[in-house]
């Protein structure tokens, strides 16, 4: 036989050819938009961490994400930063507390969105820890009272979807008896199983206003060595009745969403997070990378290692590119 039998080049000759033999492929309804509102009337409040990104008032932000939706993304991710913090998180579960207030709004706008509330008091809390304390550390389980009560609130302010981010052990279990006890048995629960005490989610702290007073996460969040705990986490979580769950973050993390796409069958979604957003975002404004590429890139590599969905601050760009025509 003549060498080389084998010429994987031919498939690749053209764009026409490539797009034909892809694999993979980002779906702009399949990303979902982080986003931060605080109190305030036509406020557009810039985060000096991640340039182009925003604290928005509820008014600029229906406007906001009245035309985000128009390009296509039509999932959201809330985070609040309260008027008011104290020892116990009380603005989280507040009625009009501040998330509650943006959900009801952007709901009466877009009423086929997708609101997806995250669900953690570490915003809410003047320590900025993700709970209640008892001394210096998280107290479990009164923690999770307050986050199936913080719930069922979202959900009557029109979450369509309630997220915790907070890793309490059994707080999935405890926030679906909260919502079906209210009368919330159709509100899913999209846990963020496997997240872990990154350093990445550093430009968020600026963002969201809750680093945390004293000491870290790492007594609640995952040890980023480990891999096969995560699994344990996802599971558990699938016990407790989790309808999706989140591996967080993304891109340090291929290899674990690769080992939790494989042994679910829920929906899994990846969060490409706030450090992994500035970091190419800052290398690209300093004519480093090609935020273009780099972004399809990272955003492919996350699919290919099994996510689903994917929660990026990129999601308004991403959905800019894929109405241009194609080229080549
Ligand atoms: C906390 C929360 C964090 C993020 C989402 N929810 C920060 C943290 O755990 O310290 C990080 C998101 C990001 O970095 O983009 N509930």
């Amino acid at each position: 036989m003549m060498f080389p039998v084998e010429r994987p080049r031919r498939l690749r000759q053209t764009e026409v050819l490539r797009a034909l033999v892809r694999e993979t492929h980002v779906r702009v309804d399949q990303l979902i938009y982080p986003v931060f509102v605080r109190p305030g009337e036509g406020r557009r409040e810039a985060i000096t961490s991640m340039p182009g990104i925003y604290q928005w008032s509820v008014d600029t932000l229906c406007d906001h994400l009245e035309e985000v939706y128009g390009l296509g993304v039509r999932s959201f991710l809330f985070f609040g930063i309260p008027s008011h913090k104290d020892a116990g998180g009380s603005e989280a579960y507040s009625p009009d507390g501040i998330v509650q207030r943006a959900l009801q709004a952007v709901r009466e706008r877009l009423p086929q969105a997708v609101l997806i509330a995250d669900l953690c008091l570490c915003e809410y809390t003047d320590h900025g820890h993700c709970g209640l304390l008892k001394g210096d550390s998280v107290d479990n389980d009164a923690t999770i009272d307050v986050l199936a009560r913080t719930a069922v609130v979202q959900a009557r302010a029109g979450a369509t979807v309630v997220a915790p981010s907070d890793m309490m052990d059994g707080r999935v279990a405890a926030i679906r008896k909260a919502l079906d006890g209210a009368g919330f048995e159709q509100i899913p629960i999209m846990s963020y199983a496997a997240k872990y005490a990154s350093g990445f989610y550093g430009p968020f702290r600026e963002a969201a206003e809750n680093t945390p007073s004293f000491g870290d996460r790492r007594a609640y969040q995952m040890d980023p060595a480990n891999r096969r705990e995560a699994l344990k986490e996802v599971l558990l979580d699938l016990d407790e009745g989790a309808d999706m769950v989140i591996v967080k973050p993304a891109l340090p993390y291929l290899d674990v969403l690769a080992d939790v796409k494989q042994r679910v069958t829920v929906p899994v979604a990846a969060y490409q997070v706030s450090g992994e957003f500035s970091m190419i975002r800052a290398a690209s404004q300093m004519g480093w990378l090609d935020e273009r590429r780099v972004v399809e890139e990272a955003l492919l590599s996350i699919k290919r290692a099994g996510a689903d969905m994917i929660i990026t601050y990129f999601a308004p760009e991403v959905a800019r590119w894929a109405q241009e025509p194609i080229v080549g």
